[in-house]
């Protein structure tokens, strides 16, 4: 029996897991550790609206549970102490340096993790891979913890996370499956994977408890992310085609999707994905098959990147060609910088790439987001380097206020599929906009006849 969880990470993943994994398993004390004191501190702010994270119902789980039975600290050595069960949730981004740059994905954190519960540990732990991790750390993690000479023992368990950001707490609360893989050759890793599936039988049905063996547990993750980014490359490859062919992809993703072997789910089109995950578990998919000689593999996988390049960059070319070739000193406005809706989270946004073309091209952006707040566009755009932070001051404002951003504006670009989007003024929009007034959906999200009809000049992906 499982008393106390230590969760190492607050972050995307870390913070809402741990929360219903506090809200359903009330006995449970789980303590969510993080060396990031202004995110703890965020976490912890008396007004629950401030947590560091937008999420649908995360607020409400929060209010349930935080000083009840779940706590954020920033004391990592006292919550691996006391806990029975770890969880190392911490960020495993794209290596940006060395060996398998731009590729391979950087387990330093993975590692100090390792190292700090080998040095603190004083009895007996389970360690959870929660990160999202290449196949076979689950190796290396046990071998730091294995020779450290203190007698404690170990058990390591992945159990990756498959919510989706956006709908987290939905997908908390009911996942298709949850996937737990352990050492299944001897009793004490059976052992470990029933403790993890106790805390989970709390709320998810037996059979959606998933037990395997460690490497095919690491490997599934990848996996999934593969399939699902590579749906929306293949997808978005033939939107490119559709809008030569005057096919128009949505009617194609619909044809397709009711093929119940195909499935209608993750079948739109747009100007490409973001997010945290789908790239670098890509991108380090790609590099694991490379480094055991597999390159047709790679390659096969490298391609979904590809196109999902392509597909940004193409819609940034789209814009400026449709504008007579010049987009220098002409405002553009952003609606939307989240890589998705529903969330607060910009990590390889679209709008990112987007807008770092547009710049390059003099243009000046000003951009709307219901909740991302005005220092994280700038910083997603200084982070890539491009140009210097004046130029990036110079060349971008942020409003609170999309009719603000699209007034005088000579186009504006969708980037981001929020619901608000569709409900503004269009008419209003439209009147305070240079005329032609553009419009450049990169999410399919409005109704194209309304705003032609108003006077826009439309323009799409796919169609
Ligand atoms: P994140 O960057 O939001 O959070 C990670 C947190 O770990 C940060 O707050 C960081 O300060 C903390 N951290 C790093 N090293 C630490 C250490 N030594 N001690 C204490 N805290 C430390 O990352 P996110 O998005 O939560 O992702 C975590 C993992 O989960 C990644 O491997 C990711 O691939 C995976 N994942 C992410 C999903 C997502 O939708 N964001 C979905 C499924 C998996």
């Amino acid at each position: 029996m499982i008393n106390k969880i230590c969760c190492i990470g607050a972050g995307y993943v870390g913070g809402p897991t741990m929360a219903v994994i506090a809200q359903k398993c009330p006995e449970i004390q789980v303590t969510v550790v993080d060396i990031n004191e202004t995110r703890i501190a965020r976490w912890n702010d008396e007004d629950v609206n401030n947590i560091p994270i937008y999420e649908p119902g995360l607020v409400d789980v929060v209010r349930e549970t935080r000083g009840r039975n779940l706590f954020f600290s920033t004391e990592v050595d006292k919550a691996i102490e006391e806990a029975e069960m770890i969880f190392i949730s911490v960020n495993t981004p794209t290596k940006t340096y060395g060996v398998g740059k731009g590729m391979a994905a950087d387990l330093k954190y993975i590692e100090l993790c390792a190292r700090q519960i080998a040095r603190v540990a004083k009895t007996d732990k389970i360690v959870v891979e929660k990160s999202t991790l290449p196949v076979r750390t689950a190796r290396a993690i046990k071998d730091i913890l294995d020779n450290t000479g203190n007698g404690v023992k170990y058990q390591i368990l992945s159990n990756p996370e498959f919510l989706a950001e956006g709908t987290a707490v939905e997908d908390l609360h009911a996942p298709d499956r949850v996937l737990i893989g352990g050492d299944t050759q001897t009793e004490e890793g059976r052992n470990a994977m029933q403790a993890l599936v106790d805390v989970y039988a709390h709320w998810v049905p037996k059979g959606q408890i998933l037990t395997t063996n460690v490497w095919s547990s690491e490997l599934s993750k990848l996996t999934a992310n593969a399939f699902l980014a590579q749906r929306v490359s293949s997808i978005n490859s033939l939107s490119e085609l559709c809008e030569v062919t005057e096919a128009d992809v949505d009617e194609v993703a619909k044809a397709i999707g009711m093929d119940s072997r195909i499935g209608p789910k993750f079948l739109k089109s747009s100007v490409g994905f973001g997010g945290s995950c789908f790239q670098k578990d890509i991108l380090n998919l790609v590099y694991i098959a490379k480094s055991y000689g597999l390159d047709e593999v790679a390659d096969y996988w490298e391609q979904v990147i590809i196109m999902n390049d392509h597909q940004k960059a193409r819609f940034a070319s789209k814009l400026i060609s449709t504008l007579y070739n010049t987009v220098s000193g002409k405002k553009i406005a952003f609606l939307g910088w989240a890589f998705k809706k529903d969330t607060n989270d910009t990590r390889e946004s679209a709008a990112i790439y987007v807008a770092d073309i547009l710049l390059s091209e003099q243009a000046k952006l000003s951009v709307y987001d219901p909740k991302v707040q005005e220092h994280q566009i700038y910083f997603d755009l200084d982070y890539l380097a491009t140009r210097s932070e004046e130029e990036n001051k110079n060349g971008v404002t942020v409003t609170n206020d999309p009719y603000e951003s699209c007034k005088d504006a000579h186009a504006i670009a969708v980037l981001t599929e929020w619901d608000e989007f569709k409900d503004l003024d269009w008419q209003r929009i439209y009147d305070n906009m240079l005329k032609p007034a553009f419009v450049f959906d990169g999410r399919r999200l409005l109704d194209g006849d309304q705003l032609k009809n108003i006077g826009f000049s439309y323009h799409t992906i796919g169609k």
